[in-house]
């Protein structure tokens, strides 16, 4: 890593913190194309998962340690050495690898979730962190509820941690409680009063309880810090963690007042953070800092015409600096093949096989020949729908819906169910109720369904909808996703998405009796 004084480095949580947030499970190749957006974003370092916690986060951590070019995957871990050696398990392929383990300081958290005294929280990290520095030199030790922990006891644990061997040290605001002038000041404190402070990199981990996550953590990188610990779409527990591309586009902007640099490439940010929506199922809101729908549109006239007159009256930064383009008029039936692929790149879809072309290539045609107009983001989802590949056991053959006024509304739907085709007809409290009612005879299961939600990609009735839906099966969740112009059709397939997705997760089953799920049932796990 280079040594500027001014370099932060950006630390991802997305795929451990944010897939706490409940119902934010994301799949395994969702996880890999996460990974490879964050890679070329230019991520420092990727915590990929919590090996211990499941075989799903284990085999995600394995995966992603394999694939990275430039950023350095990272597993979290508590002070237990199984977690300590699940990390190296699945890190170990890389190159270069940073085991992130924690342990509680704050008085409230010691006595009552951990049990311990403060003396055998001290015992602990010694023999931790001095176990885990046996597989890594990149070691990150957290005090987890530091913003409400005695700051001299920080101080003494801090500085045990760095004589151990960790190099970097985080400061978790966990329960989002602090303000910028008390992080500030405890990040002052730990350069001011911990001798081998100098060893280490003071890193921020801030949660947005009260929404000032990011305004914590860009206190604490003016105190001092040079590591901030965030998530894109800023997801995570509860009210979520510091979102990324607020806390890297603020430094960008205001450089004037915060002099750091990162090495995002900030045209990306935009990419990044449709990628974990659409993984998540969480959509971002319309006002949403930097990567919302409405953050670069200026609706007043008096705004537009100052913005026709000069862009520094209402900009303060210009949407391609995060990759948001004008939207195009792109491309119709008769695009053929080879502007489709170089559109593709304009997109920034820079490594997807002939394979992913092909089956893309295939949609827009059928995609043109139903709607007028066919823009950027129609091509980008129908990209994104041929990208996630999963081994679908059940696959939708035909699908006829009756609905209206007057009768109730029934579907006819056709599945291939492990290569047997089987036909169905119900009638339901709507034609979505219908569509899924028809799924539930032909393959008898019991997951709840715990959101249904239907975007429009682009204007105007002949539009493009992604449908995502959300399941749940004994603590599983999953999302399956697709995009069509007829929108029943779109809300079978995510159906069917989701659902063939629940078949493979179904498989893997937890090691050890760690039956752990995410968020707030891994808090079953002891010490978490
Ligand atoms: O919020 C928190 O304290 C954490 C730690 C595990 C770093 O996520
Ligand atoms: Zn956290």
């Amino acid at each position: 890593m280079p040594e500027d004084k001014n370099r932060v480095y950006i630390f991802d949580t997305t795929m451990r913190d944010g897939e706490q947030s409940p119902g934010a499970s994301m799949s395994l190749e969702e996880k890999i194309q996460i990974s490879r957006v964050f890679d070329e974003l230019g991520v420092d370092i990727i915590e990929a998962g919590f090996p211990i916690a499941s075989p799903g986060d284990f085999e995600a951590v394995t995966e992603v340690s394999k694939i990275l070019k430039k950023s350095i995957p990272c597993g979290l871990s508590r002070h237990v050495k199984k977690d300590i050696d699940a990390c190296h398990e699945a890190l170990k392929s890389a190159e270069r690898f940073r085991i992130h383990t924690f342990i509680s300081t704050s008085p409230l958290h010691m006595k009552h979730k951990l049990n311990k005294s403060p003396e055998e929280v001290i015992e602990a990290i010694k023999e931790h962190v001095t176990y885990a520095r046996k597989f890594t030199d990149d070691i990150e030790w957290s005090c987890e509820d530091g913003t409400r922990t005695n700051v001299d006891f920080m101080c003494k644990t801090v500085e045990l941690a760095i004589k151990c061997g960790a190099k970097t040290i985080n400061i978790p605001d966990t329960v989002g409680y602090s303000v910028p002038s008390e992080f500030k000041k405890i990040i002052e404190t730990l350069i001011n009063k911990v001798p081998n402070i100098d060893k280490a990199i003071l890193s921020t981990h801030c949660h947005n309880d009260l929404g000032l996550a990011v305004a914590n953590s860009l206190a604490g990188v003016t105190a001092g810090a040079r590591q901030i610990e965030c998530t894109i779409n800023g997801i995570g527990e509860r009210a979520g963690n510091a979102a990324l591309e607020e806390i890297v586009m603020a430094m960008k902007t205001r450089n004037d007042l915060m002099p750091f640099e990162t090495g995002i490439n900030t045209k990306l940010l935009s990419k990044a953070s449709k990628v974990v929506s659409n993984a998540t199922g969480f959509p971002v809101q319309f006002n949403k800092a930097i990567v919302g729908k409405n953050a670069f549109a200026h609706e007043s006239g008096i705004h537009q015409d100052g913005m026709l007159k000069n862009r520094n009256t209402y900009e303060i930064m210009t949407p391609e600096s995060v990759g948001v383009k004008q939207t195009s008029l792109v491309m119709g039936k008769h695009s053929g093949r080879h502007a489709f692929k170089d559109k593709l790149t304009d997109l920034g879809y820079k490594d997807i096989t002939d394979d992913v072309i092909q089956i893309a290539f295939g949609k827009f045609k059928i995609l043109a020949d139903k709607k007028k107009h066919v823009y950027d983001e129609d091509i980008a989802a129908l990209v994104d729908d041929s990208l996630i590949k999963e081994d679908n056991v059940i696959n939708l053959k035909s699908l006829k819906v009756f609905a209206g006024t007057g009768e109730p509304q029934r579907a006819d739907m056709t599945l291939e169910i492990y290569g047997n085709i089987k036909q169905a007809t119900e009638i339901g409290d709507g034609p979505v109720d219908a569509i899924f009612k028809c799924v539930k005879k032909l393959y008898p299961h019991d997951v709840k369904l715990q959101l249904y939600q239907v975007h429009a990609v682009t204007e105007g009735t002949d539009a493009q909808a992604t449908v995502s839906v959300r399941i749940e099966e004994n603590g599983k969740t999953t999302v399956g996703q697709a995009a069509d112009t007829d929108t029943l059709v779109a809300s079978a397939n995510a159906y069917l998405n989701a659902l063939n997705k629940m078949i493979i997760k179904r498989k893997k089953t937890a090691p050890d009796g760690y039956q752990v799920q995410k968020g707030h049932q891994q808090q079953k796990m002891k010490g978490i």
